[in-house]
């Protein structure tokens, strides 16, 4: 669904590009490709699966999004500040997908990944140890 979403924020570049009387073309993100890499190591180093692996995807898709948060947020304001009203509403479009892709991985994390990497924990703790360490820490957090 995110990739749909992503052709859709294309053409909105794209058509912003248009109204601006700029020649779009295609550029390699720099940055962008430096946390695509950064979260794709993190995930090869990985030794756990399950949640834990979840939570390192997660995080990973979550610096994208914050950094393409930035972007369009810097777009839209400049769009702003020099009148162009049909391209800050282009922008902001994307802007508020990309802030809604966060929140839902965002609850994911909260909702599920956390609780299913606690109760592993537990387990885990019960099986070893009798639940003690775990359950304290737990308590703790
Ligand atoms: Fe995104």
């Amino acid at each position: 669904m995110h990739n749909e979403q992503t052709q859709v924020q294309i053409e909105r570049v794209e058509q912003a590009m248009v109204k601006l009387s700029v020649r779009p073309s295609r550029k390699i993100c720099e940055a962008m490709r430096g946390l695509v890499e950064e979260a794709q190591h993190e995930i090869e180093e990985q030794d756990a699966k399950g949640p834990i692996l979840d939570l390192v995807i997660v995080a990973g898709m979550q610096r994208i999004e914050h950094y393409e948060i930035a972007a369009y947020g810097t777009g839209v304001a400049l769009a702003k500040a020099l009148g162009e009203k049909e391209v800050a509403d282009l922008l902001s479009e994307t802007l508020e997908e990309e802030k809604q892709t966060d929140l839902k991985l965002t609850e994911v994390t909260q909702k599920a990944i956390i609780p299913e990497a606690l109760a592993g924990e537990q387990e885990e703790g019960d099986g070893r140890r009798g639940g003690g360490r775990s359950g304290g820490r737990r308590k703790a957090a």
